[in-house]
């Protein structure tokens, strides 16, 4: 285990565990560089088929680690593109071969986000998602602000964007997040077997018809990325954002009203 990120490979899968559970699976930057590491090498590495990343019981990710928001937050400009987060996500959007999501409880952030760039996606029938940056002060990240409305339309899409409201399992089946929700008990073996069905087809043609399925928007999403990161990093620094940490840390509701 690299920085509560448990990797292994078996049977063709790549699995990448997210093992946080006393902060809830939240990120650092550690566990970022580690998540991107494991991808890159299940990336090079011919005996992988396939990537399932999954968390702990009741738990995805509760997203990005907030104090490291407010005591590290990424760089801007050119300095983005070498930070942990960006790392991850070059690697998760770089992954040629398909990568399965288990997700067993609350996925948060992006912990939502980086499913949009997983090819399946399984809930837990206990797990929550939500995508809060708005009421955290910050903005969408990992091109959500251009996938969610692709997928799900403009309005449903501003419920969970603007409003940040969260959603149950079902509903992320219904607005095309996931594949489809299973008892808590069931969904990490159920996504393991959907992993370890790419042991039985060409490994070639899964990755050239993956690279297919991605290259009209490939760009776009990159272009998303940046943009998104560049109004994220300025964020990050407001006012805004700094009350919304603070409330959090002292459990209670953040106040807008003087801004
Ligand atoms: N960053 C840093 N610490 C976090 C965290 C995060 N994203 N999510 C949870 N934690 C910590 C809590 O501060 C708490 O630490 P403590 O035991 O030292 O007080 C611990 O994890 C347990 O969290 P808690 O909030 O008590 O658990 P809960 O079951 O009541 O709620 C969540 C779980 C996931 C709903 C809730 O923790 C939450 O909303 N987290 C923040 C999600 C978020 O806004 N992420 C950023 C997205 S951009």
């Amino acid at each position: 285990m690299t920085h509560n990120i448990k990797t292994g490979v078996l049977n063709g899968v790549a699995t990448i565990e997210i093992a946080r559970p006393e902060k809830k699976n939240a990120l650092t930057q550690a566990m970022y560089t580690a998540m991107g590491d494991a991808l890159r090498a299940a990336t090079a590495d011919n005996a992988v088929r396939s990537v399932l990343i999954t968390g702990q019981p009741g738990v995805f990710t509760s997203g990005n680690d907030i104090e490291d928001f407010m005591q590290r937050p990424p760089g801007q400009g050119s300095d983005a593109a070498d930070s942990p987060v960006f790392r991850f996500m070059r690697a998760l959007i770089d992954c040629d071969k398909p990568v399965v999501a288990a997700v067993t409880g609350a996925a948060i952030g992006i912990g939502t986000t980086m499913l949009l760039h997983c090819d399946f996606v399984y809930v837990s029938d206990e797990a929550r998602l939500a995508m809060p940056f708005v009421g955290l002060g910050l903005v969408p990240e990992f091109a959500s602000s251009l996938l969610v409305p692709q997928l799900m339309g403009h309005r449903r899409a501003a419920e969970k964007l603007l409003l940040a409201d969260p959603f149950t399992a079902e509903q992320a089946v219904e607005c095309g997040i996931a594949n489809a929700v299973l008892p808590s008990g069931e969904v990490l073996n159920h996504a393991r077997r959907i992993a370890e069905r790419f042991n039985h087809l060409p490994p070639g043609a899964v990755r050239e018809a993956k690279q297919l399925m991605h290259a009209s928007q490939r760009e776009l999403v990159l272009d998303t990325i940046r943009t998104e990161g560049e109004l994220f990093a300025k964020r990050l620094r407001s006012p805004e954002a700094m009350e919304a940490f603070q409330a959090f840390f002292q459990k209670r509701k953040p106040d807008f009203s003087k801004f």
